[in-house]
């Protein structure tokens, strides 16, 4: 029987996901609970490996659907080797990024269609959903302004490098999957300070924590 919690943090890229769940991560634990950290693609020796190859700038000429399955294949071994046995043992699994990516920025983003990539999905799951997805709704050019300013100097990966039409139609779906289901998907509005984010982020987290733990 399935114990734990399993949250996943979502949003375009340099919304603030990572900020947030870092500093969410640190909180629990200095309430005393066990937290995972893990974030997708990767999360394994496997799936860091397939990540490599999604994220490798050289590979312009990754096919859309060798993309998705590549982050299926992912996500289906980060759930059988981490998250699936984290939860087993009642701990709190934090995770950067998770299915909803996938529908939003292989489904929309590429134009796959999100109801092809969500049910790719169900497959790699195997029925595992978070119990909460926190969406981090920020405009694209706030978020672009974030990434150029961030500290760690890295360049923009092959996916932050496309355009901003593509990130249009990822944030739309973001959207649509939030009011499809807005009791296990939370909007956050990532506009604000890190410290009033944080703030609600506890709050909901809270929450759960006194439902479920
Ligand atoms: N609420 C905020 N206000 C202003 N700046 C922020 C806020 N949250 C994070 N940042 C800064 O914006 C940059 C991007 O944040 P972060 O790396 O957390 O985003 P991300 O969503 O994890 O991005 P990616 O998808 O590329 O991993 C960082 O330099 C971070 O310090
Ligand atoms: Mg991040």
């Amino acid at each position: 029987m399935r114990k734990g919690l399993f949250i996943a943090f979502e949003g375009i890229d340099g919304a603030g996901k990572t900020t947030q769940l870092l500093r969410i991560a640190a909180w629990l634990e200095a309430q005393g609970f066990a937290v995972v950290v893990t974030r997708e693609p990767g999360g394994t020796r496997i799936g860091d490996a397939v990540r490599a190859i999604l994220l490798d700038p050289r590979h312009q000429e990754m096919a859309p659907r060798t993309e998705a399955l590549l982050y299926a294949a992912s996500r289906a071994q980060h759930v059988e080797e981490l998250i699936r046995p984290a939860l087993m043992r009642g701990e709190i699994v934090l995770c950067d990024r998770f299915v909803d990516a996938s529908i939003a920025y292989q489904g929309a983003g590429l134009g796959l269609g999100e109801a092809w990539v969500e049910a790719l999905n169900d497959y790699a799951l195997g029925g595992l959903r978070p119990d909460l997805t926190l969406w981090f709704d920020l405009d694209w050019a706030t978020a672009r302004a974030r990434l150029h300013a961030r500290a760690d100097g890295r360049g923009l990966d092959r996916v932050e490098r496309r355009d901003r039409a593509f990130f249009e139609r990822v944030a739309d779906a973001f959207e649509r999957l939030w009011q499809a289901d807005p009791q296990a998907r939370r909007r956050i509005d990532a506009s604000r300070t890190p410290e009033e984010i944080e703030q609600e982020i506890r709050a909901m987290v809270w929450n759960l924590i006194q439902q479920h733990l």
